[in-house]
């Protein structure tokens, strides 16, 4: 079994997510001795952005020295993406989203043919039968009710994303509050700490 972590905190080793998908990585391993892991970190090692020059090479045309190494890395971020059967994603709110390094990944993944195809009956996802579990750290408080919950795009667009491409089921360990102040962040990295060991396995 194949299991991709993927981290997108610029914050290093103060960050809360990398904290939070490490932990859930270890009880994953701990869970399954023969687990495979990948890692990639995409705030260490970017993305670019897609271009034109992207777009044409995706339709045949032959890649532009400019960015064919861009292109061949965006391919093996797809080819590891489809390996996985798990795929562990610490996933911090930046503006009330993803970090603009996590959007580069997430469109090198949703790709037309590979992970969703347009058909009679409309969109059909293509990447469906993986585990996605997303550790997600927010400096405030986005539940319903709040007087932000209508600011949250992190979460929502994160289940949009995945289940455009057939992931319909993924798993999401929050860690909320972070800025408010020391007790609420100690609070919410215990609850995401234990809800990570407390995973279940399968
Ligand atoms: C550039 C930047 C933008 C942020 N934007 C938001 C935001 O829109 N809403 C929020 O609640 N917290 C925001 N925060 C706070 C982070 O979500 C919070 O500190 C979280 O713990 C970051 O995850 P990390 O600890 O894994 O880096 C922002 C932090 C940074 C660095």
């Amino acid at each position: 079994m194949k299991l991709l972590h993927l981290d997108s905190s610029v914050l290093g080793p103060h960050s809360v997510s990398r904290q939070v998908s490490a932990a859930i990585v270890e009880r994953l391993r701990q869970a399954n001795p023969g687990l495979e892991t990948m890692y990639r970190d995409v705030t260490a090692t970017p993305l670019g952005h897609l271009t034109g020059l992207h777009l044409a090479a995706g339709q045949g045309a032959a890649p532009e020295p400019s960015v064919r190494e861009d292109i061949a890395t965006g391919q093996a971020v797809l080819d590891e993406f489809l390996a996985a059967d798990i795929v562990v994603i610490g996933a911090p709110m930046y503006n009330f989203s993803v970090p603009s390094q996590l959007k580069a990944w997430i469109d090198r993944i949703l790709v037309a043919g590979k992970t969703f195809r347009y058909g009679a009956q409309g969109v059909e996802g293509l990447a469906g039968g993986k585990r996605v579990i997303v550790a997600i750290s927010r400096g405030g408080y986005y539940g319903p009710g709040t007087p932000m919950a209508a600011l949250e795009h992190l979460e929502t667009y994160l289940r949009s994303v995945f289940g455009f491409i057939g992931i319909n089921n993924p798993e999401f360990i929050s860690a909320d509050g972070i800025q408010v102040g020391p007790e609420h962040r100690e609070k919410a990295v215990a609850g995401a700490l234990k809800a990570a060991a407390d995973l279940h396995a399968a």
